[in-house]
């Protein structure tokens, strides 16, 4: 997608309020749009004049990219009407709708949707963005990419293919990725992870992703991604219904690895580590089993209360191996982790928690500043006690109340004491039915909030 400030009136897009403009297919609904291609003109519907804020111009632009599906058009402008909206806000949304309403995951389909747009036309007055429009295109190549990881299937995607993925995209941007099988993350202590992982026969990989490039003396960001790559909850099985689209079950590591592509890819200077534990929870002889008790990399010992709460067992050995490997200055863990969350927050908002309330302010200001939802829960010393185990040092569930506080606390036993963020993204990760400008499906969502967490801490 290319951006231009050029003062181009080709394909012309004219905002339209109910009233000031009608005819037998257009009446200027939120989202209608009406081509006068003789006079160059699109006329886009934005509802009644009195209820006008951004949030419906951000639904406007993205129901005009849709309608752009599988048509020939190439290349469209806007003018400098902007509608009372901030400078910003305006051109923000309309390269960022447009662009994600181009977004169709069709990789399994013969026929392919087309999606033609090439050209973005901004007025010329407008030219002090073109660098921010630059890099937001970059942002959301590197979303589109996270989202394409969680839309694919687990007989594509398993542990061994996610991190060849990540390699070979992030390599081009110079981000060192290593990835270590099953005898290395033995020896990396990782013996909790390994034993979620241990059921299946598509082997785990450890993936950890460097990318620092800012002086010595700035410690790193990390951010852990939940990686199950299928998660049919283990002997504790999910119903069919629950388990069939556990594909996007490594939404979390997919958020780390398009903001790590983000990030290199607009060459900030800044230190940051990814990591991801990846694996499959399946049922076989070998899996593990509720009741089991083991070992995690801390040494403290967990009781597997349900092997369906497997995504804080792996996230425990990897933010562990986080903060004693890397001393970071923050970490962020990301995890589809609880159903628990969707309750509580539906599919809009992702829920947090933290031990460090400074840390917390500045992944909520990013995300304010990427316009993507989160919402703060208390990290509460009395819902803490429901992890408490009879026979080991914790166990991985803490029941059905405040399951999404109580699952991130158990994340927060192996974090020692480093300031720490965590985001259940079960309900954002991937949408039942559209929402905003995103079809159903993968979102990426957090790609845009961390790359801008990592912009406001660069050099
Ligand atoms: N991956 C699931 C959480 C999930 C549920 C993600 C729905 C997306 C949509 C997680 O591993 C899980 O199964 N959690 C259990 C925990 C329970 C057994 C304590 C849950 O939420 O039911
Ligand atoms: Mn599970
Ligand atoms: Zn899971």
């Amino acid at each position: 997608m290319k951006i231009n400030f050029n003062d181009s009136k080709k394909n012309l897009v004219r905002f339209t309020f109910k009233d000031d403009f009608s005819n037998e297919f257009f009446d200027g609904s939120i989202g209608e749009v009406f081509p006068d291609l003789n006079d160059n003109l699109i006329y886009l519907g934005l509802g009644e004049k009195e209820n006008f804020d951004r949030e419906i111009f951000k639904e406007a632009v993205y129901k005009l990219g849709r309608f752009f599906l599988n048509k020939e058009i190439t290349e469209i402008s806007f003018d400098d009407n902007q509608l009372g909206l901030d400078k910003e806000d305006y051109i923000y949304n309309i390269v960022n709708s447009l662009i994600l309403a181009g977004y169709n995951f069709d990789y399994y389909k013969s026929e392919k949707t087309k999606y033609n747009i090439e050209n973005i036309n901004l007025p010329a007055s407008f030219n002090s963005y073109e660098k921010n429009m630059e890099e937001l295109v970059k942002v959301i190549d590197a979303q589109s990419f996270a989202r394409d990881l969680v839309n694919l299937r687990s007989n594509d995607i398993y542990p061994e293919t996610l991190a060849n993925k990540a390699k070979e995209e992030l390599s081009k941007y110079g981000v060192d990725v290593k990835i270590y099988e099953e005898d290395q993350i033995r020896q990396m202590g990782l013996t909790a992870f390994l034993q979620v992982a241990k059921g299946s026969d598509n082997k785990p990989r450890f993936i950890v992703m460097e990318y620092l490039k800012a002086n010595d003396d700035q410690k790193p960001l990390v951010f852990v991604g939940k990686g199950l790559t299928y998660d049919s909850g283990g002997y504790s099985i999910k119903s069919s219904d629950g388990m069939k689209e556990m594909n996007s079950d490594m939404g979390g590591s997919a958020t780390v690895i398009g903001a790590l592509k983000a990030i290199a890819s607009n060459n900030l200077k800044v230190n940051v580590v990814g990591i991801v534990a990846a694996c499959e929870n399946s049922i076989s002889g070998r899996a593990y089993k509720p009741g089991d008790v083991i070992k995690a990399r801390n040494g403290m010992t967990i009781e597997v209360d349900n092997t369906d709460a497997e995504g804080r067992i792996t996230l425990a050995d990897a933010v562990n191996y986080g903060v004693t490997e890397y001393k970071p200055q923050m970490i962020i863990d990301l995890a589809t982790l609880t159903g628990a969350v969707l309750v509580a927050l539906g599919e809009t908002y992702t829920g947090a928690i933290t031990n460090n309330q400074e840390a917390m302010d500045e992944v909520l200001k990013a995300a304010k500043e990427t316009d993507e939802k989160i919402w703060q829960l208390p990290n509460d010393n009395f819902l803490r006690k429901y992890n408490n185990s009879e026979v080991a040092d914790i166990k991985n569930s803490g029941g059905r109340l405040a399951g999404s506080i109580t699952a991130g606390q158990f994340v927060g036993a192996f974090i020692e004491d480093y300031p720490w963020v965590h985001l259940d993204i079960a309900g954002t990760a991937y949408l039942s039915k559209a929402q905003g400008p995103y079809q159903e499906g993968a979102t990426g969502v957090q790609v845009k909030t961390l790359y801008q967490l990592a912009k406001n801490k660069a050099e």
